[in-house]
C-alpha cells in the first residue's frame, strides 16, 4: 500500500496541476497566506528564490492588480503576464541585486518572502547548513529592503543551527510563528516561519552617544 506521506504529495502535486501552478510548493505558501493575512490586496513583495514561479502567482492573486511582486532568482524565470509582476536574475547575496530590488520597488517593501533553497546534496547537515546560511541572506535583505512593521515567510529546514537562526528573527521581529503546512510533506523536515512587526534595524548611536 502507498504511504500516505506520497499520496498526500501525489495529491497536491495533481492540485497545484490542476490550478495551473508552476510548483507543487505554491499550494503551502497559498495556505500560509490564507492562514496569517501575511499578503493583502495592493502590497509590495520581494519573492527571494523564485523560479519557476509559482510563488510568484499565488502572491500576484492575494496582492492584485495595485501591488506589487519582484521575483528574484539565480536561474532564469519565466515571465508572468502581468506587468505588477517584475523579474531579477541575481544572486540575493550580491549588493547589486538588493539594489535592483530597491530601485524597482522605489521604497521599502510591505513583504519578504523566502523559499531559497541550494542544491541538495542528500547529506542532511551539509543541505541544512547551506540552507540556513540563504536564510540568513534573505533576513540580512529584509535589513535593507523592509519596511517598519512588514512582514517576512521564510522557509527553513530544521537542523542543529534552526534554534539560533530563529533567535534571530525574534530579534527582528514581534512576532514570529513556526508554520507546518498540509501540503508540506510529513517527511519534509522544511518548516516555514511567519515573521511579522519587523523591528527595523535601531539606528547607529549618535556620536555624543557613541563617545
Ligand atoms: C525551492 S526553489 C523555489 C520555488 C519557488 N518558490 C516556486 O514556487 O516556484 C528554490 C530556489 O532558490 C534559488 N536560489 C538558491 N540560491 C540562491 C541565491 N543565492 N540567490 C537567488 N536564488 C537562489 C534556486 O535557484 C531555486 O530556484
Amino acid at each position: 500500500m502507498p504511504k500516505k506521506d506520497s499520496v498526500l504529495g501525489d495529491y497536491y502535486y495533481r492540485a497545484a496541476r490542476r490550478e495551473g501552478y508552476r510548483s507543487r510548493s505554491a499550494l503551502k505558501l497559498k495556505e500560509i497566506a490564507q492562514k496569517y493575512h501575511i499578503l493583502r490586496r495592493g502590497s509590495s513583495v520581494a519573492d527571494l528564490g523564485a523560479a519557476p514561479g509559482g510563488w510568484l502567482q499565488v502572491e500576484r492573486e492575494f496582492v492584485g492588480s495595485d501591488g506589487l511582486v519582484i521575483g528574484i532568482d539565480i536561474s532564469p524565470i519565466r515571465p508572468l503576464p502581468f506587468e505588477n509582476v517584475k523579474l531579477i536574475q541575481g544572486d540575493i547575496a550580491s549588493p547589486e541585486t538588493r539594489e535592483k530590488i530597491y530601485s524597482i520597488a522605489g521604497r521599502k517593501l510591505d513583504v519578504i518572502v523566502s523559499d531559497l533553497a541550494p542544491k541538495f546534496t542528500g547529506v542532511h547537515d551539509v543541505d541544512h547548513s547551506r540552507q540556513i546560511g540563504l536564510a540568513l541572506m534573505a533576513l540580512e535583505s529584509a535589513k535593507m529592503l523592509l519596511k517598519r512593521n512588514g512582514s517576512m515567510i521564510i522557509k527553513v529546514l530544521m537542523g542543529s543551527e534552526f534554534k539560533s537562526f530563529q533567535n534571530e528573527t525574534v530579534r527582528l521581529f514581534r512576532n514570529v510563528r513556526i508554520c507546518k503546512p498540509a501540503a508540506s510533506r510529513d517527511t519534509s523536515s522544511e518548516v516555514y516561519l511567519v515573521c511579522t512587526g519587523f523591528k527595523g534595524e535601531p539606528s547607529p548611536p549618535s556620536p555624543s552617544e557613541a563617545a
